[in-house]
């Protein structure tokens, strides 16, 4: 008889039912995610991670943006397998490129409640993604469904991060070009970017667009970028501030998650040079001004794109492992 991962407490019970229940729970323990793949071993899986993203988020109004940022990360690096949790020398989390990234405790924290009712149950890959999910409704984005039963990775290397992670600095050739190889359309590429609508940026973040002129002042290079904007920028980044300080991804609704960010293309208030070639390029113009027009239809993308971002690379059925602490890898 095939191997039946043994992650499946169903298996525990007894009598002829057994029989039933192991059919229905082989199928759902199989390759693929499921939409209810926690209702019979952990039926609260999806409350507490949401329970705690909200608790967490009305403490920290930054922790959305982190949460969401955190899955696109992890995804785009050995697929959504929580790699990028694991602490240590040389792992994804410990490269430069990932440094900025956060929200880790609260991923242990909801890793924690799950360990207490559904001990070896709740995987860090299914956790990272519903939070991420729940970010975006907490802030006024849509309600998502996503399929869960990702399993946790037991391969975390600095050294694949680079060539997967998007830079400010790409052209859309290149972006388009590793969002591809991820399975992601260039139509994916603009929905998921308008994750730009909350959150946050180290000044570094955007440092390639402004140079420190004669007089030791930030100075604009990049010409396509709205005057008004630049000079705020500039004041809120001064030249030679705090590595710490941030500015808003979206400088009118930061907070909120809504079309703002297309608009914010639009007015030429793109924070990111990857931002503004969305609205300069034939094959993503057209979304962009769809998107800034009508919020339904960003939402109604959004939920495609984001389940199609949560899939990328996942591990299922007895491959990986469910950690028993998400920062580090089962011994
Ligand atoms: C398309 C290429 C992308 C590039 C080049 C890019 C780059 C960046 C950079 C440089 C930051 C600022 C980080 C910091 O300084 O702390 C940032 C923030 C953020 N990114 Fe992206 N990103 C991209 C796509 C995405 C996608 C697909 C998502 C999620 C679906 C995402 C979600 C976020 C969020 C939510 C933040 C705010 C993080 C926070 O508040 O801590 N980004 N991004």
């Amino acid at each position: 008889m095939e191997k039946i991962p043994s992650f499946c407490p169903i298996f525990r019970l007894h009598g002829l039912f057994i029989l039933v229940t192991m059919l229905i729970a082989a199928f759902r323990c199989s390759s693929n995610l499921s939409l209810d793949f926690y209702a019979v071993p952990c039926p609260s899986a999806e409350m507490m991670v949401k329970n705690t993203v909200r608790s967490a988020s009305s403490l920290d109004p930054t922790l959305p943006g982190k949460l969401l940022r955190l899955l696109f990360h992890d995804c785009f690096v050995e697929g959504c397998d929580a790699s990028i949790l694991i602490q240590g020398n040389g792992t994804e989390r410990s490269d430069p490129a990932n440094t900025s990234l956060d929200g880790f405790s609260v991923i242990d924290s909801i890793k924690r409640v799950a360990e207490l009712f559904c001990p070896g149950t709740v995987s860090c890959a299914d956790i990272v993604a519903l939070a991420a999910r729940d970010a975006v409704e907490i802030t006024g984005g849509p309600a998502v469904q996503i399929p869960t039963g990702r399993r946790d990775g037991r391969i975390s290397a600095a050294s694949n991060v680079r060539q997967n992670i998007v830079d400010t600095s790409f052209t859309l050739d290149k972006m388009i070009q590793i969002f591809s190889a991820k399975g992601l359309s260039v139509d994916d590429l603009v929905t998921l970017s308008g994750a730009h609508t909350i959150g946050l940026a180290h000044c570094s973040a955007f440092s390639e667009r402004f140079h420190n002129d004669s007089t030791g002042k930030l100075a604009l290079i990049d010409a396509s970028l709205d005057k008004d904007y630049a000079a705020m920028l500039t004041k809120q980044c001064p030249a030679r501030a705090s590595a710490s300080v941030t500015v808003n991804n979206d400088p009118q609704t930061p907070t909120i998650f809504d079309n703002q960010y297309y608009g914010d293309l639009l007015a030429h208030k793109g924070l990111f040079q990857s931002d503004s070639v969305l609205l300069n390029d034939a094959r993503t113009m057209n979304k962009v001004v769809n998107f800034a027009n009508n919020q339904d239809n960003f939402f109604e993308s959004w939920g495609r794109s984001f389940v199609k971002l949560a899939s990328v690379g996942v591990k299922t059925g007895d491959e990986g492992e469910i950690r028993q602490f998400c920062s580090v890898i089962n011994r």
